[in-house]
């Protein structure tokens, strides 16, 4: 038998996927799961990108430039200025989803062995593209006693070593929900200058700010432009998790040649899904406002609910539309999976990410979950029912 490589082995499974099939199985049976796991908003793409595909008269689908249209790195640049992010656009990569920007962000700036600091709880696949990059996440926990907020700058100066590359963090954090202020993100800009490495900001949540307090990008920040590299995409901002089309954005002339060369090697991102994209930068400000207020009443919801369960400790999510939860149990592992496999309440169920996979600190976040609020608020309603019911059985 042909063997598997050491790093296809060593590949983690996703967090938020490995339960799929006892979801699937609870399906098969005749059980309705609410789906707290994934973050697939049920928010309608806007019509304006739709309709731009459904119009579009091409007759040669045809490889693009390796950076993405010129024409839509354009409009992109002129949408960041109106967010305090001075780019132009040659200073912009279009990727096949923020996955491609980070795997090219880390292909181009740490080789195998390097070192890469992340503040944990982290979105779990960072996991996968550092295991595919042969790349040693370093994590540097942040606290739910602390909502999350960025754990002290000196935590992260003793992790610096001659092999660390970068810090990445994310903002508003998946699975957090936490929004870094702008004195965190000047406490990490200053750090990064001092030890001469990249500062990566995965800012595909950037629309999803509450309470009125604003998202601040390293990309405002001009003594950065050296360092910083921001990762952008239209999955989560539009809807549109399924056009795969996202960003790798720099100022730093190298960063940007040496990703192009990761572009031209897969050849070019998909072309309708950059003109849908490009389309729905004509998105009114009024479609954001009302998604904004949306996902706030449901975050509101949905705090409040798990804090009426007793044993329940919850962090208040600022931004993005994710919160962890520290439920009264062991291992959320196998709590997820009874979930699916033994308890249903009137033939209905919940599916929620264990946790343990978005930290990297082994046998860490054992009894928390991340639960997704991108189902609607009777649907929410329902699941926080179900979760304090499942618990009540759960620890009879
Ligand atoms: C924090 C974060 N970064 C990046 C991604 C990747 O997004 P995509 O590849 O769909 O653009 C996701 C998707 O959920 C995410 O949550």
């Amino acid at each position: 038998m042909p063997k598997i490589s050491v790093k296809g082995n060593s590949m983690p499974e996703s967090p938020i996927r490995k339960l799929v099939p006892f979801a699937e199985a609870a399906i098969k049976k005749g059980r309705k799961i609410y789906q707290l796991n994934i973050g697939q908003p049920d928010i309608k793409t806007p019509k304006v990108a739709l309709d731009a595909v459904r119009n579009h008269t091409i007759e040669v689908l045809s490889y693009s430039h390796s950076a993405g249209f010129e024409g839509y790195r354009n409009k992109l640049a002129n949408y960041y200025k109106n967010h305090d992010i001075p780019v132009n656009g040659e200073e912009i990569i279009i990727t096949t989803g923020g996955s491609e920007a980070l795997l090219f962000a880390m292909g181009s700036i740490a080789d195998t062995g390097d070192e890469i600091i992340i503040p944990e709880p982290f979105y779990a696949n960072y996991n996968g593209f550092a295991t595919a990059s042969g790349i040693n996440i370093v994590p540097v926990e942040s606290k739910i006693e602390t909502n999350f907020a960025l754990p002290p700058i000196a935590d992260f100066e003793k992790l610096i070593t001659s092999k660390t590359k970068a810090i990445l963090i994310c903002n508003p954090g998946n699975p957090t929900g936490y929004l870094y202020t702008k004195e965190e993100i000047d406490q990490l800009a200053e750090i990064a200058i001092k030890h001469d490495i990249f500062l990566v900001a995965d800012e595909v949540y950037r629309e999803f700010a509450y309470d009125g307090v604003k998202h601040h990008s390293v990309m405002s920040i001009d003594k950065l432009k050296d360092h910083a590299i921001m990762i952008d995409s239209v999955s989560k901002r539009y809807s549109m998790c399924g056009a795969r089309i996202g960003c790798l954005v720099s100022k730093n002339k190298e960063v940007i040649s040496t990703a192009m060369k990761f572009a031209q090697a897969r050849l070019s991102p998909p072309t309708f899904e950059q003109i849908a994209s490009e389309a729905a930068l004509e998105t009114p400000q009024s479609y954001f406002d009302d998604v904004i207020e949306e996902y706030t009443s449901r975050r509101n919801l949905l705090i409040a609910g798990l804090e009426s369960i007793e044993g329940v400790k919850v962090a208040t999510p600022k931004g993005a539309f994710y919160c962890i939860a520290e439920l009264p149990i062991k291992n959320a592992d196998v709590f997820a999976k009874w979930l699916l496999e033994e308890y249903q309440l009137d033939n209905e169920t919940i599916m929620v990410a264990p946790a343990a996979g978005f930290y990297s600190t082994p046998n860490t976040g054992l009894n928390q979950v991340r639960i997704a609020y991108v189902l609607k608020k009777e649907d929410l309603e329902r699941a926080i029912i179900i979760l304090k019911n499942a618990l009540q059985e759960y620890n009879k």
